[in-house]
């Protein structure tokens, strides 16, 4: 009899579809909420033909290395800059991913940090609980309107192209750099160079993945370009904006705000000075947490790790080439 293929899922995932991976395979959940330390991963992947890492698990050769039975790696993510892809390529390791369902959730996080950041919420909600709220201010925590302001939306991906049909709800004029022109004419949405597009929005959402080519793609002479007024949000990856340069363009009221979900590092250090700014709202990396959005991850990250598994061509695989 044929034993069942060894899995490791390097966190408990929310709902019941790893039911449906259990059927099929031995799998070993990692317990615990931090990431299994990098000792552990190595030794737990060494038996296993399939792989579930977070976006927070770095895979890369020398877990490949360790794993000589690996046939999938199932990324519990859109985003996959945490795997080194083309190590997995030359292996003929297939690498999947978890697109779709989670566009809109985030697309919604996206909307909420930027009416968040236009209207000063957690100022204002720092400032009740405080007891701060004396009396109704004409002047007190005025913010910036959406409508008729311009939203500039680097990456109109799958997630860029929700924010902007979001945008048009709001009235708002959508500029894009990278993406898709077809959705852009549909949607509306004009094409810009980057620069043109930081000179003249109002807002900026990011929404390309990290890539060598986006690292700091929003740097000190970006910054310097937007208007003084502008908002900037963050639900792609911490490390397309550099850090220390939106903490200077903040203090300094190069910018107006940022609001972001997502940082360089992450978890974003107690004492990091951005923890120090009013201007700067940051949530913890939330874009695609809904209850419904994290279980249907589940049961697509499965769909992957299955089809790799009885070595069919996973549903959504980041590196086709490797069918080649
Ligand atoms: C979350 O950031 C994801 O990539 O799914
Ligand atoms: C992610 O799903 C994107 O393509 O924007």
């Amino acid at each position: 009899m044929m034993s069942k293929p060894r899995v490791y899922v390097t966190r408990d995932l929310p709902g019941d579809g790893l039911d449906a991976a259990r059927d099929v395979c031995d799998v070993h959940v990692w317990p615990g909420d931090l990431p299994p330390p990098r000792e552990t991963l190595l030794v737990e992947v060494a038996e296993v033909q399939g792989l579930i890492p977070l976006l927070n698990d770095r895979i890369d050769e020398t877990v490949m290395d360790a794993a000589p039975h690996l046939k999938v790696i199932s990324n519990y993510a859109v985003g996959y800059d945490n795997i080194d892809v083309a190590a997995a390529t030359a292996r003929g390791i297939p690498v999947g991913n978890t697109p779709g369902v989670l566009t809109e959730t985030t697309a919604e996080l996206a909307f909420a940090l930027l009416l968040a950041a236009a209207r000063r919420l957690p100022e204002g909600e720092r400032l009740v609980r405080a007891g701060g709220w004396e009396t109704f201010k004409p002047a007190l925590l005025l913010g910036r309107d959406l409508y008729g302001a311009t939203l500039g939306i680097v990456g109109l991906g799958r997630i860029g192209q929700a924010v902007a049909r979001r945008a048009a709800g709001f009235s708002m004029r959508v500029l894009y750099h990278r993406g898709d022109a077809n959705a852009a004419h549909q949607l509306g949405a004009e094409s810009a160079s980057l620069d043109d597009l930081l000179r003249q929005s109002d807002f900026i959402s990011l929404h390309v993945p990290l890539t060598p080519q986006t690292k700091h793609l929003i740097g000190a002479r970006e910054l310097a370009l937007m208007k003084p007024t502008a908002i900037l949000v963050n639900t792609a990856r911490g490390g397309v904006v550099d850090p220390a340069a939106l903490y200077a363009a903040l203090r300094d009221g190069v910018i107006n705000a940022a609001a972001l979900d997502v940082t360089e590092p992450e978890p974003i250090p107690m004492d990091d000075p951005l923890l120090t700014l009013d201007n700067c709202l940051i949530v913890p990396h939330i874009g695609s947490a809904s209850v419904a959005t994290r279980e249907r991850m589940v049961h697509i990250a499965v769909d992957n790790l299955l089809a790799g598994l009885r070595d069919e061509r996973l549903p959504h695989c980041v590196n086709p080439e490797v069918y080649e």
